[in-house]
């Protein structure tokens, strides 16, 4: 069970939402995952420039950056956590850009199986609308949502046992592969969308079309 934390305060190793993040990853090792932690801050991530090169040709992109390190990472994981400061009420820019970033992943479901959990911190402790954002982008990814934790900046004891154990819950629903039947629906929802999208654009986006063939989710395409 691989666990791929990526963390976006510029505050990286002081940063407070990595603090809490890091008592999710202790709930993760008593359950036997395997995880590794990494900051956006030690990786150049540009805007997308909306060229579509990723969906002509899977993962190339005309950005030359480190964005695919991270991409690849999240591909072999089996549980992703994702923790940002609340910025605005919203993710931190650099969370966002990678989220751009990754609209291959939209595309072709390609987190599909795997869990996403967040985690956010902020002044104010009114984190919903980031913790619903990240929600969406595990769905529109294909991914189930696992849930999230939150925490004023003040942290307090009880927010880390609420890690900790929120880590073993995120643990068990990537062992166990638990299903949340509602989630699925989103998820099979947002799939027969792209599905006609897919169709429409099968010569523009060529590999992400042969993708949904290889998948057998295109039933009699012809
Ligand atoms: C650009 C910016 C925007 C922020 N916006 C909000 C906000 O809308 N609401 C809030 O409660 N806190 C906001 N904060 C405060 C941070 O979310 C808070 O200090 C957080 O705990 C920082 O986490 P970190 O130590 O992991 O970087 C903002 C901070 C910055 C720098």
């Amino acid at each position: 069970m691989k666990v791929l934390l990526i963390s976006s305060s510029p505050h990286k190793e002081k940063s407070k939402t990595f603090f809490l993040a890091k008592g999710v990853l202790g709930g993760l090792l008593k359950e036997g995952c395997d995880c590794e932690a990494i900051h956006l801050d030690d990786f150049r991530i540009f805007f997308c420039k909306h060229c579509e090169e990723c969906h002509k040709k899977i993962l190339h992109c005309s950005v030359l950056d480190d964005v695919n390190i991270i991409l690849k990472k999240m591909l072999e994981a089996d549980g992703i956590i994702l923790a940002s400061p609340n910025y605005i009420n919203q993710v931190t820019a650099s969370m966002k850009a990678l989220f751009d970033r990754s609209s291959h992943f939209i595309h072709c479901k390609r987190l599909l199986g795997k869990y996403i959990a967040a985690v956010v911190s902020s002044g104010s402790g009114q984190d919903k609308e980031v913790l619903d954002y990240i929600r969406f982008y595990a769905h529109t990814c294909g991914a189930q949502y696992s849930g999230g934790v939150s925490s004023a900046a003040h942290l307090v004891q009880e927010k880390t046992e609420e890690a900790a154990k929120f880590g073993r819950k995120l643990a068990l629903d990537i062992k166990e592969k638990r299903t949340y039947p509602d989630q699925i629906e989103l998820i099979e929802n947002g799939k027969q969308h792209f599905r006609e999208i897919i169709k429409l654009r099968k010569n523009k986006w060529q590999e992400e079309y042969q993708y949904w063939l290889d998948k057998g989710w295109l039933g009699n395409p012809r």
